[in-house]
């Protein structure tokens, strides 16, 4: 079920992954629209992880097709899908931890860049990594931890390097698998303005367990259970919805 929108960011055409006899994705349909944030909800092992894994390209055993900007890219893997502006986090934090912040963060930068250029380029290059580094450790709160030794730092700014990782190639499309597990109370409220300072302009799919958190931050929720998408709507609709109460929050239907 290929539809032809042209302002669709990413799109899922009748999408499936089996683990063995588990189908852990069930046929899903779904387009997202540029420059929204989605949010993706539902229980245990509902499939969400897994979605995102094949919209990273981290999943490319599926079937049905997923498009980026009307462009099939199934077959294409993580890092050129990165370079195609899907940038993405994980549920488990992946940083450098014996290096410091702005180590980090220079690294990240550099990858999509080739290393080989002659100096006169390099330079104006070098100014240009310093501002974007400077921009970004604004952007997280990290200017006053540029210096820290990131392992030392608390989770919450851990988790808040995570994104800056990730948003430091400027992805269009930004896929964030619970970026606020592991996060103390006090740190939830900074870490929630981070992530909506980082999805301005972007096309954001966001997994996040936190119903506050996530009905604040998605103008449209998706619901997933057993590997399909029970429900979409906005927070608001999604949270009076029967299905969703029986099936999610395990609530009785009637
Ligand atoms: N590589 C794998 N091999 C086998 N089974 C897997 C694999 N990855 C995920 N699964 C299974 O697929 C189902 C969906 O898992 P997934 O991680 O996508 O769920 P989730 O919605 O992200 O859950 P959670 O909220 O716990 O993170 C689960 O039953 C899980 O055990
Ligand atoms: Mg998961």
């Amino acid at each position: 079920m290929i539809s032809n929108h042209s302002n669709v960011a990413l799109q899922c055409a009748n999408v499936s992954v089996s683990f063995g006899a588990l189908k852990a994705i069930d046929d899903v349909n779904h387009d997202f629209e540029t420059g929204r944030v989605y949010g993706l909800i539902g229980p245990n092992g509902a499939g969400k992880t897994t979605l995102l894994n094949v919209l990273a390209g981290r999943q490319l055993q599926h079937q049905g097709q997923v498009l980026c900007e009307g462009r099939d890219i199934s077959r294409m893997d993580a890092s050129d899908r990165a370079r195609h502006g899907i940038g993405r986090s994980f549920q488990i934090t992946k940083i450098y931890p014996e290096m410091t912040v702005t180590e980090n963060l220079r690294i990240a930068a550099q990858i999509k860049h080739s290393r080989f250029m002659p100096f006169w380029i390099a330079t104006r290059y070098d100014r240009k990594l310093a501002a974007d580094i400077d921009a970004m450790l604004e952007l997280t709160g990290l200017t006053a931890h540029r210096n820290d030794i990131a392992g030392a730092m608390s989770y919450g700014l851990q988790r808040a390097l995570e994104l800056g990782l990730t948003v430091l190639p400027q992805p269009r499309i930004l896929l964030l698998d619970e970026p606020l597990a592991g996060i103390g109370h006090h740190e939830i409220e900074q870490a929630t303005r981070l992530i909506q300072a980082a999805s301005a302009g972007r096309t954001v799919l966001l997994i996040e367990h936190n119903m506050d958190v996530i009905m604040a931050l998605s103008e449209q929720i998706v619901v997933m259970s057993n590997g399909r998408v029970i429900a979409t709507g906005t927070p608001q609709q999604v949270k009076a919805d029967p299905v969703v109460r029986s099936v999610y929050l395990g609530e009785d239907e009637s």
